[in-house]
Parts: C-alpha cells; sequence; structure tokens
C-alpha cells in the first residue's frame, strides 16, 4: 500500500504505541484520524503529526470500549475523509497481580477495552473497507498473546483473544481485498506500566521500533508482524518463558514471607 495521502485511522494515540504510530505514519504524508479519552494530549500529537508531515489530522475523545463511542469514530473519520484505508486497534491496558484479587471494574474494562473495542471499531471499518473491496486492520497483540504470564492472566487472555480473532477474521475475509494482520510487542517504553501497575522485565523495545513495525505492516499486510525478528521468531517460545519464570520467581520471592530466617 502507497501511504501517501492515504487515511489511518488509529485508537488510543494520545501516548506511548499510539503516538509513536502516528507520528510514524504523519511522516509517511499519511491523513489521520486519532483518538483516545485524553484530548489535551491527543491534540498535542496532532499538532506533532502535521509538523511531521501530515497533510490533515483530526482527533475525537472516544472511550473504544463503548459501542456507540467506538462506531462514531469510524463514522467521523468516514465523513471526514471519505474511506478509510487503515485502522491499527492499539487502544489497550493491562493489569498486574495475582488474578484472584482483580477487582471486578478492572476485570471489565481490560475486556471492554481490549477484546470489544478491538471489534466495535473493526465491524465499522469493515463497512467501507468491504465496499471499496481493500483495507488494512492491523490489530496490537502482545508477546502475551502468545505466551501467556503468570500475574497477567486476564490481560494475556484478552491478547490471545486478539490475535484468535485476528487469524480467524483473516481467513474470513480472504479474498475481499480486506487484509488483517496482528503486531506482538514485547515489552516497550510507554505509560502501560504506570496503568498497569507491572513492571518491565527484560529487553525493552521502543515506541518508535514497534511504531515503524506497524507503518511496515500496513504496507506489506502479508503477515502478522513479531517484535522479535522474523528469523527469531521461533525462538520466542522458550526464550519468553525463561523471562516469564524469572520475573514470576522474583514476584513470589517478593509476596512470600522470607522463611530461610
Ligand atoms: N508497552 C508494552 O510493553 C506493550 C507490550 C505489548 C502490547 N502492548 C499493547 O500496546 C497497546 C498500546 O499500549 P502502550 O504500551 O502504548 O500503553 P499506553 O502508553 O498506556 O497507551 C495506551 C493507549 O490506549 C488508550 N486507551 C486506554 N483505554 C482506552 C479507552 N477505553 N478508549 C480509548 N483509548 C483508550 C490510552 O489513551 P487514553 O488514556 O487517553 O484513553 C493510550 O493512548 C495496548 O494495546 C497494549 O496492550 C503494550
Amino acid at each position: 500500500m502507497r501511504l501517501k495521502n492515504s487515511v489511518v485511522l488509529i485508537t488510543g494515540a494520545s501516548s506511548g504505541i499510539g503516538e509513536a504510530t502516528a507520528l510514524a505514519f504523519a511522516r509517511k504524508g499519511a491523513r489521520l484520524a486519532l483518538c483516545a479519552r485524553r484530548v489535551a494530549r491527543l491534540q498535542a500529537v496532532a499538532k506533532r503529526c502535521r509538523e511531521a508531515g501530515s497533510p490533515r489530522v483530526t482527533t475525537k475523545r472516544v472511550d473504544v470500549g463503548r459501542r456507540v463511542e467506538a462506531r462514531g469514530f469510524i463514522a467521523a473519520a468516514l465523513r471526514d475523509f471519505e474511506r478509510v484505508d487503515v485502522l491499527v486497534n492499539n487502544a489497550g491496558l493491562g493489569w498486574a497481580g495475582p488474578l484472584l484479587e482483580m477487582p471486578e471494574e478492572k476485570a471489565r474494562e481490560l475486556v471492554e477495552v481490549n477484546i470489544l473495542g478491538l471489534l466495535w471499531a473493526s465491524q465499522a471499518a469493515l463497512e467501507p473497507m468491504l465496499a471499496a473491496g481493500a483495507g488494512v486492520i492491523i490489530n496490537v497483540s502482545s508477546i502475551a498473546g502468545v505466551r501467556a504470564a503468570p500475574y497477567s492472566a486476564l490481560y494475556s487472555a484478552t491478547k490471545h483473544a486478539v490475535t484468535g480473532l485476528s487469524h480467524a477474521l483473516r481467513g474470513e475475509l480472504s479474498g475481499s481485498g480486506v487484509k488483517v494482520c496482528a503486531v506482538y510487542p514485547a515489552v516497550t517504553t510507554s505509560e502501560f506500566f504506570t496503568v498497569s501497575g507491572g513492571r518491565e522485565v527484560g529487553p525493552v523495545y521502543s515506541a518508535e521500533w514497534v511504531a515503524n513495525l506497524i507503518v511496515r505492516t500496513a504496507r506489506f499486510p502479508r503477515r502478522d508482524a513479531m517484535v522479535f525478528p522474523f528469523r527469531l521468531a521461533h525462538f520466542a517460545e522458550p526464550f519468553l518463558g525463561g523471562l516469564i519464570d524469572h520475573a514470576v520467581g522474583e514476584l513470589r520471592r517478593k509476596a512470600e514471607p522470607d522463611v530461610s530466617r
């Protein structure tokens, strides 16, 4: 896909990976529709995107977990730009801690934002994409959508759902001209860990690194994209297993009283 003047919609563009992705598309000359809940932050990102080369950027305050708002975001973008070329379903959040202690409200928020928000936006974007016989939906899953992480059980479950939904929908749309890809970031510098209460373990990637991967996926939507280089992807499972076991060991040592004394 040629990105210059293409219309790219990004959810959760007020910080982290979404913000970096908006800027990366702006540098390619794409027109942008951005949404999130923090409007002032979103507008600051939009200003930087214009300065970076985007011919037009719109912003909208949206809680993607609310179906009517998620659909309203796509409808507004369609009104403003008259087409939708790329939808990046990036909005998401985590929660770290023992599953037994997870508050109901947080559990509902994770499911509503990470899974349902992505579903509402995708359904709305698919209508114009199918009518045009072209388009790319990029779903930001996670390495936790490949290898579940203890103490992030529901987050892992939501990201496995994103992975499954992406693969199923890709098959469902085969031959339609619309492509669906998942992207699997590993630990990335953003506000994610402030929100989730977790902490960064293992190699940390920059949001710009992930953003460039998302832009490349939009240009060549042939397959999913791992933050790990493709040739290392099949090593990722045992590598991640080691990292997770190490992190879990540390968390347990902190949580349990020191019995050696
Ligand atoms: N950082 C990592 O290590 C990592 C690794 C793998 C995958 N990911 C995934 O990457 C995506 C982006 O996260 P990030 O790391 O960039 O974290 P982040 O800096 O916290 O960004 C999360 C974005 O999602 C938006 N958001 C959250 N709830 C929303 C809602 N209800 N409606 C609309 N927007 C909402 C936030 O905006 P507002 O608060 O303004 O609404 C923000 O723009 C998430 O899907 C996350 O699961 C992150």
